[in-house]
């Protein structure tokens, strides 16, 4: 079967680099261009980081486009550095090529692609959504053209991660994240009541660091400071695969079991609840069952680990 062409827009950013290092070594799918958005650290460097991490896996044949640097309705507050590092990729110094983003935008990028694509494009988006949603404002055409958009964002039936109820993705561009949930096509939502049960131990970053590849490697370095944030949430030094599960659901390797289609509406108000996904999950306990006219999967449940799924990607892909 031929590889499924996918836009990937992303916040490059340390998970976003081990998802896309995954997607660099999956024969099921062409990346046809990458997008990027400010979230952990602004869209240019997120480009930056991008282009290295390519270079780095001889993948300089993919386009990247750097995307909204604000989000729809408020500046960009400047990402986390204590999270992702000062420069996204955990304060690591990755090797820097010379190749420089595409004169195209982002949201450009994924509507010349949707047409390009009419009916396979798959839509990876592991950030913010705001350049989803300025390519759906510049052309709401492309929500029949892509075949399908999987995006690791939003908390269904768990608390959120950057407010009480807001996941980070959704919280910093809730505006965005509406245009995105209202848009008549298929969405899948990779929220954080899976992506937290799924994560790397120490023993898989050392697996990395002892992987005769480079790009592993400097996986295996950059996976240090999201180790040491995520002390807090687990009670000891791993972290959570929130990027790369989406990355994997897309693929196909990790399949969604209890995924019902259901009305998401996104808080975009300022009050507690901004940036919270609320999912009509009602009457639900038989199994899951799709609400008529939804458009929006909520991946509940997933058939098995990514870990070892993840791991033995990674460690297997020869540039
Ligand atoms: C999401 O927020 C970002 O910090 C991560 O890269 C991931 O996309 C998790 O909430
Ligand atoms: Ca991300």
């Amino acid at each position: 079967m031929a590889p499924r062409p996918v836009y990937f827009d992303c916040d490059t950013g340390i998970d976003d680099a081990l998802a896309l290092v995954y997607l660099m070594a999956s024969p099921e799918i062409s990346l046809a261009g990458i997008g990027t958005v400010s979230g952990n650290i602004d869209a240019k460097r997120a480009a930056l980081n991008t282009l290295d991490l390519l270079d780095m896996g001889g993948r300089n044949d993919v386009p990247v486009a750097v995307g909204a640097m604000d989000p729809l309705t408020h500046s960009f507050g400047g990402g986390v550095p204590h999270i992702h590092g000062h420069n996204g990729v955990g304060d690591v110094e990755l090797p820097h090529t010379d190749r420089r983003p595409v004169a195209e935008s982002a949201a450009d990028m994924l509507v010349r692609l949707a047409h390009e694509h009419p009916g396979e494009l798959d839509v990876i988006a592991i950030g913010p959504l705001t350049n989803l949603a300025v390519a759906l404002k510049q052309d709401p055409s492309i929500a029949e053209l892509v075949h399908e958009v999987i995006i690791m964002g939003g908390a269904a039936l768990v608390p959120g991660n950057l407010s009480e109820v807001g996941e980070a993705n959704i919280y910093n561009d809730p505006e965005a994240a509406q245009v995105v949930m209202d848009a008549p096509w298929q969405v899948v939502l990779v929220p954080l009541d899976v992506t937290l049960e799924n994560a790397f131990e120490e023993s898989d970053r050392e697996a990395l660091a002892a992987s005769d590849s480079l790009l592993n490697q400097a996986l295996a370095d950059i996976l240090n400071l999201y180790f040491d944030f995520y002390v807090e949430e687990y009670g000891r030094r791993m972290c959570a695969l929130h990027d790369p599960l989406a990355a994997a659901i897309a693929v196909g390797q990790i399949t969604a079991i209890r995924a019902p289609k259901v009305p998401v509406v996104v808080d975009a108000t300022h009050g507690p609840g901004r940036g919270q996904t609320i999912c009509d999950l009602r009457k639900q306990r038989g199994g899951p069952r799709d609400v008529e006219g939804a458009h929006v999967r909520v991946v509940l449940d997933t058939d098995q680990p990514l870990a070892p799924v993840l791991l033995e990607r990674l460690l297997n892909y020869h540039s």
